[in-house]
């Protein structure tokens, strides 16, 4: 597939979580095809290194792999050293991993399962942009968005962020959650030219889809691939005044 924004985002070094397959695999694709410099986070090291080598394929140096769980607390060090020492910087984090969780009524909630879900879809999004915050606020008009603020940060949320449906358990909750992070990090470092929005995808053909849905997948779900090229056109006008923003992917 071609896109559009071929060039968009040339220079720019950008993490995503969860690069290995679903919507995250797809904005790899599309970041590397606009130009991107890309550090690809997935939880295994194999499933990393396979997304990075099909991309360096294309786009010789400008992918490399980070691999571990999102509850490593030593992660977002990691993913910092990496774009620090084979980029010199990073301009974007995109927040893309996450897990639905058990699917169950408010009233017969695994609270076990509950704590561990809030784990991968909240604590572990906020240690990441801890983490890389340091080499977000340097990166202000050095590469792309010059004079525009320094780097970006992408918090992926979902309309179940924003309102509530019957039997969406913790994943609804957690993403109430990443939407007040959004906002947050915006209070406390949009001052410093970082800016934080959220990003709600729309419905896009992936696994946890076809899970949320119990396979009965609506007709108006789009592929990754549309999901990707309007990332591409997002992030690529993003600016101070949208800091602190919920943003949905399909005005894109
Ligand atoms: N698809 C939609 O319609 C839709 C709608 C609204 C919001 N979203 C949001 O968009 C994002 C991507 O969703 P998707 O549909 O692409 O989901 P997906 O196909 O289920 O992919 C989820 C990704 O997150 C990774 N992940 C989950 N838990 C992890 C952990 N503990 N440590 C490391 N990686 C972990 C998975 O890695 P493994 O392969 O190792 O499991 C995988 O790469 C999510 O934040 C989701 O909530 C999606």
């Amino acid at each position: 597939m071609s896109f559009a924004t071929d060039g968009a985002l040339a220079g720019a070094r950008i993490a995503v979580t969860g690069a290995n397959r679903g919507i995250g695999r797809a904005l790899a694709d599309a970041f590397a095809s606009a130009g991107a410099r890309l550090v690809l986070h997935a939880r295994e090291p194999a499933a990393a290194a396979a997304v990075a080598d099909a991309l360096g394929a294309k786009a010789p140096g400008r992918a490399i792999a980070v691999a571990g769980d999102l509850r490593d607390p030593e992660l977002g060090a990691r993913l910092a050293d990496a774009a620090l020492g084979a980029f010199g910087g990073l301009d974007a984090l995109v927040l893309n991993a996450g897990q639905l969780g058990p699917m169950q009524p408010l009233a017969d909630t695994d609270f076990a399962a509950f704590r561990a879900v809030m784990e991968v879809n909240v604590d572990a999004q906020a240690r990441l942009f801890v983490a890389t915050l340091p080499l977000l606020r340097e990166s202000r008009g050095k590469v792309i968005w010059e004079g525009r603020g320094s780097g970006r940060v992408i918090w992926m949320t979902s309309g179940l962020g924003h309102f509530a449906l019957p039997g969406y358990g913790v994943y609804c909750v957690s993403k109430h959650a990443v939407e007040g992070l959004a906002k947050l990090a915006h209070a406390d470092h949009g001052g410093d030219g970082i800016v934080s929005v959220a990003v709600a995808p729309g419905m896009v053909r992936t696994e946890m889809l076809t899970a949320a849905t119990r396979g009965d997948v609506p007709d108006s779900a789009v592929d990754v691939e549309v999901a990707g090229a309007r990332f591409v056109r997002l992030l690529a006008g993003l600016g101070p005044d949208d800091g602190g923003k919920i943003l949905d992917l399909t005005n894109f």
